[in-house]
């Protein structure tokens, strides 16, 4: 790479810097360094791929539902798509080869479930797993450790045209397949296997509000042609539950090796094989049932528990009555949980924080953007909380940094920037922010 030379002026900064000398340059840990994390605690970064790859039409990719959406003028900020995005397809060698000089440990990336199966199920594109192949090779190659991630958001397109994908039981085994083949061709590699990035996102946002694809909801709660806010959120996180529990199964009698996982709605079922009380009182008849072999399937199918944590919701008492109007929304009185919320009442399950991390705007400056700041306090602190968690007894075995690069955000298209290392959109070139120094000296390895 060409040394970065730009200059950093800021009116609060009273020394003029050189973007270049950030490599050099000290930073405050607060304290922090790989000596302050149990022995074998890993530090990755995440990212998913319709976010980062590319290609979403080339090289025999089938569409996803986001495909799709993408394509209505007004859904995305500036009516951007994923199709190029930071093309990782072609570039993943580079990204890899900076996750090793910031001193990660660990990739957390996703499979595009469309790009191995175009139509979700039958025939395999071998390019799609080629790519893939190439990605875990290099990433080993360089001391990387793969995770993989088979779901985030993703759906193909084939299969919400064919029977309205997770709103039919089918999914259970279309998934289910697709997982069986992501063990068995790259499980000699990766280790780690997640099944559902925030699957309570995938329920919500999809089937609630409908802001996501496939964009059902009532329509009291949002734009949406078709859908029911009241049951097909509960519809849609039974199956994929039960897609969860289905391939974690075939793994374990298949491919038993390392895994992954997934609070209240998606742990407790996975923890007691049912929902919990509160939400079986609160939704009654409209939250589905598990039967008696899918609440023994459904129990203790998870070996670590994956977080995505970026914002705390604390417990609240509703104020106002209870609604007169159905949904999920008006259904979840209280909110949220964090590492010790899920310690206190699930046990000590294995944890890893497997996204965690802030955006910036897009429209700050070059130098403003890699001059970040914000997010290496952002990462200071969260990482001190982190350890104190685990100094109180949190079984926290690994974190990832969402995200290693700038990358396309959903919704917010490509005016939010979530990366350690920047990326000019017009000719797709990795920069590091400060951030990412910070990263790489707090992650220095001592005796290597
Ligand atoms: C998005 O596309 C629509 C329809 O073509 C157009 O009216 C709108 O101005 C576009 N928005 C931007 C930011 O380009
Ligand atoms: C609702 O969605 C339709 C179709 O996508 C669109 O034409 C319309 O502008 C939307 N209305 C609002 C209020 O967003
Ligand atoms: C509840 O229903 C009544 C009668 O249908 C309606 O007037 C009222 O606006 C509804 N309340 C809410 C919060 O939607
Ligand atoms: C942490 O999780 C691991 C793996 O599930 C388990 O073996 C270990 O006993 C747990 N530790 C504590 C302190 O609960
Ligand atoms: C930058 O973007 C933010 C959020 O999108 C917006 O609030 C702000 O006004 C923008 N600033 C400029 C200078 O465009």
């Amino acid at each position: 790479m060409k040394p970065l030379v730009i200059l950093l002026s800021f009116t609060f900064f009273s020394t003029t810097l050189y973007a270049n000398s950030h490599s050099q340059q000290h930073f405050d840990t607060g304290g922090l360094s790989r000596e302050s994390f149990p022995e074998g605690f890993l530090f990755g970064t995440a990212a998913s791929a319709y976010q980062v790859e590319g290609m979403a039409s080339e090289d025999g990719r089938g569409p996803s539902i986001w495909d799709a959406f993408v394509k209505t003028p007004g859904h995305i900020a500036n009516n951007e798509t994923g199709e190029v995005s930071i093309d990782q397809y072609h570039r993943y060698k580079e990204d890899v080869d900076l996750m090793q000089m910031l001193n990660f440990d660990a990739y957390r990336f996703s499979i595009s479930w469309s790009r191995i199966f175009p139509n979700g199920i039958g025939e395999v594109n071998w390019k799609g797993v080629d790519y893939y192949n190439r990605l875990i090779d290099y990433l080993l190659e360089k001391g990387i450790t793969p995770h993989a991630n088979l779901y985030h958001y993703d759906l193909p397109l084939a299969l919400q045209e064919k029977y309205l994908g997770l709103l039919d039981r089918q999914v259970i085994q279309d998934f289910a397949d697709y997982a069986e083949f992501c063990f068995k061709t790259f499980g000699d590699r990766v280790k780690t296997w997640m099944t559902f990035n925030e699957p309570r996102v995938v329920a919500a946002l999809g089937f609630d509000n409908g802001i996501n694809p496939p964009n059902r909801c009532s329509k009291k709660f949002g734009n949406c042609t078709d859908g029911n806010s009241a049951t097909e959120p509960y519809i849609a996180a039974h199956h994929l539950i039960l897609s969860h529990a289905e391939a974690v199964k075939r793994y374990r009698e298949k491919y038993q090796r390392a895994r992954d996982f997934h609070i209240g709605w998606f742990l407790h079922p996975l923890i007691y094989g049912k929902y919990p009380r509160t939400m079986q009182k609160i939704v009654r008849e409209r939250l589905p049932k598990f039967t008696k072999s899918e609440v023994e399937k459904v129990k203790n199918s998870f070996d670590v528990l994956c977080l995505n944590h970026y914002t705390s919701y604390y417990i609240y008492e509703p104020h106002q009555p209870p609604s007169n109007v159905t949904g999920y929304q008006q259904d979840w009185n209280a909110g949220f949980a964090s590492v010790t919320y899920v310690k206190k009442h699930y046990g000590s399950p294995n944890i890893i924080l497997s996204e965690n991390g802030m955006d910036d705007p897009g429209n700050l400056t070059f130098p403003e953007s890699l001059y970040d700041i914000n997010r290496v306090s952002f990462y200071r602190s969260y990482l001190k909380e982190l350890k104190g968690a685990m100094d109180d007894g949190a079984n926290v075995t690994g974190y990832f940094a969402w995200s290693i690069l700038d990358n396309f955000e959903w919704l917010l298209g490509y005016t939010s920037r979530f990366g350690l290392v920047y990326v000019d959109h017009n000719d797709l070139k990795r920069y590091p922010k400060l951030s990412a120094y910070w990263f790489k000296q707090m992650l220095e390895r001592k005796n290597s």
